[in-house]
């Protein structure tokens, strides 16, 4: 049976915890630090489990041994973003946290992949694929696939499309530098452009740019059901060996010019992890605010000793 780790048992882990059972990817392992809290949502989710007929089990647990023969480990531990806090105000906390959890990935779950949730989600990405000291395909970021969810919710609702008919792809920071790219984003097969003015456009990438932070104000803490939904989209890609091209962060090494960076770019998802990275041809606008994103970074990684 496959076995799924969830690091970190608060809304996000729990949430994706739930939205992978749905799919019935694997067996799941909560692990937290705090003593009850996994055990207390794992049996809560078993009686989900046990209603809704999905026949996976659910373990809660504080010690970090129980995640030997993983599959998966997906990473939400750490403090979450206050109002007004950045994404990279949480660099120098989370970043101690990721080394520990990554660590005790090396040393239990030595042959799993790892999807890392925890912001700031480039830089923890880069944390933990140095940590680890696994194949820079097997580690990789989520939170492409949030920031397109949104860039496509409010797609639909302006032009009344079904979702399944809009696709979208985005580069660079998970953060207020992220390049979200109109031109790369179809409506059936026309180009976001021949239905909406550049100013529309424009204000939708903002309003996007945007929807994580007007989350955080409107219920005074971070978002966790589209998170949880776009991690079991990055698990069953990886679990099931889907091959799907999803907006991931991924370690670059010479891909778009850029090395030693952890940067949301478009991979191929697959058993292997991130099997492929897809490079896409940037107009000299879209290149910019790649490298000015890729420079945030940067500069947000110079801040840490690892
Ligand atoms: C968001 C934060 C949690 O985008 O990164 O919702």
């Amino acid at each position: 049976m496959t076995l799924i780790t969830v690091v970190g048992s608060g809304r996000v882990g729990t949430s994706a915890a739930l939205q992978m059972a749905l799919r019935e990817l694997g067996d799941i392992l909560l692990l937290d630090v705090i003593e009850g809290l996994p055990q207390g949502e794992a049996l809560d989710l078993n009686h989900a489990c046990s209603i809704l007929d999905l026949d996976v089990a659910i373990t809660g647990s504080n010690n970090f041994k129980d995640m030997e023969g993983s599959d998966l480990v997906v990473v939400t531990a750490g403090l979450t973003r206050k109002p007004d806090m950045t994404r990279l105000d949480l660099l120098l906390k989370n970043s101690e946290i990721i080394k520990d959890v990554s660590s005790k990935i090396r040393e239990y779950a030595p042959s799993s992949k790892v999807i890392v949730v925890t912001n700031p989600l480039d830089v923890m990405s880069y944390v933990a694929y140095k940590t680890t000291g696994f194949r820079r395909e097997r580690v990789m970021g989520f939170s492409g696939l949030l920031d397109i969810g949104r860039f496509r919710y409010i797609i639909k609702k302006r032009l009344g499309v079904s979702y399944k008919s809009i696709r979208s792809m985005i580069l660079g920071e998970h953060g207020d530098s992220m390049v979200l790219l109109p031109r790369y984003t179809y409506v059936g097969s026309s180009e976001l452009s021949s239905y909406l003015d550049g100013e529309s456009i424009k204000a939708i990438v903002e309003e996007t740019r945007r929807a994580g932070a007007e989350i955080i104000r409107l219920k005074g803490w971070s978002a966790h059901h589209a998170p949880g939904a776009g991690v079991s989209v990055m698990a069953a890609a990886i679990l099931r060996d889907w091959k799907m091209v999803i907006p991931a962060s991924a370690y670059l090494d010479g891909e778009y010019g850029e090395r030693d960076i952890y940067t949301v770019v478009p991979c191929v998802l697959g058993r292997g992890g991130v099997e492929k990275i897809l490079e896409i041809k940037l107009n000299q606008e879209e290149d910019r605010l790649f490298r000015e994103s890729v420079k945030v970074l940067r500069n947000a990684l110079s801040q840490l000793k690892l």
